[in-house]
């Protein structure tokens, strides 16, 4: 070769080089705990070989027309196989199941680009609720709402206050108000993958002569 095809050549390598490397690249996946993540080989049968791994550990092998468990312990029986589909289904994610998995394909003739899938599982925000105490301040004439924010699903959420013109972090709220004052509330719990909130009315209202009290209503 002259210098010429030479480094027409190395130019071509490196772009199949490229090509190759940009194919990999991990396409990350978010999920909740309780999902299923499908894990499909959609190549032509033909000859075709497939491996599955987590975190770089051969979990399952497709050979010729059957997808064998080579570590049924791993995600214990929580993997649906489809052979028609060459596909695995991890089922009912929990968080450790965060982590890498990859599809390595290839026929004798062909070496197909590693499919790489970042899984990050999240807990799910299910509910949220406020809870509430109160009491009336004879004296200054208010009643005051010690109101708490409480989510179910994530034991680590944000929290946020917001209406009746108060826009505040956290989980807990104090307010005061006036006789026949309300306020309507809203609070709102999330973490990286969701987002819940409920509202609710406060209200401080006179219950006969001379006597307060302070009740909540639903919005
Ligand atoms: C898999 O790898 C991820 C990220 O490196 C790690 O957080 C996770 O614990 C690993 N899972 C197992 C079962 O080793
Ligand atoms: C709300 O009031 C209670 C009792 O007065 C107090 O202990 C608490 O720190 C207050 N919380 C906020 C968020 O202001
Ligand atoms: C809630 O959302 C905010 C704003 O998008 C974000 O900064 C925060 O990290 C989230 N909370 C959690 C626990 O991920």
């Amino acid at each position: 070769m002259n210098n010429f095809q030479e480094s027409c050549f190395s130019v071509l390598v490196l772009l199949v080089l490229l090509l190759q490397g940009s194919c990999s690249d991990p396409g990350v996946v978010h999920k909740a705990v309780g999902d299923s993540l499908e894990l499909i080989a959609d190549y032509p049968t033909d000859g075709l070989e497939v491996q599955w791994t987590y975190n770089e550990t051969v979990f399952a092998e497709f050979d010729e027309a059957n997808i064998n468990l080579v570590r049924p312990k791993l995600f214990h029986k929580r993997l649906k196989m489809k052979k028609d589909s060459i596909s695995i289904t991890v089922e009912d994610l929990e968080l450790r199941d965060s982590g890498s998995f990859s599809i390595i394909a290839n026929t004798n003739a062909v070496q197909y680009p590693t499919k790489i899938i970042m899984l990050h599982v999240h807990e799910l925000i299910r509910d949220v609720q406020i809870e509430y105490s109160d009491s009336w301040l004879q004296s200054e004439n208010i009643c005051t709402f010690h109101l708490r924010c409480l989510a179910s699903g994530d034991p680590n959420p944000s929290y946020s206050w917001s209406g009746h013109q108060i826009q505040t972090q956290g989980a807990y709220l104090n307010i005061s108000l006036r006789p026949a004052e309300s306020a309507t509330l809203t609070c709102t719990a999330n973490n990286t993958y969701s987002v819940k909130y409920t509202t609710e009315t406060v209200v401080c209202r006179e219950k006969s002569e001379g006597q307060r009290f302070c009740i909540k209503m639903n919005a």
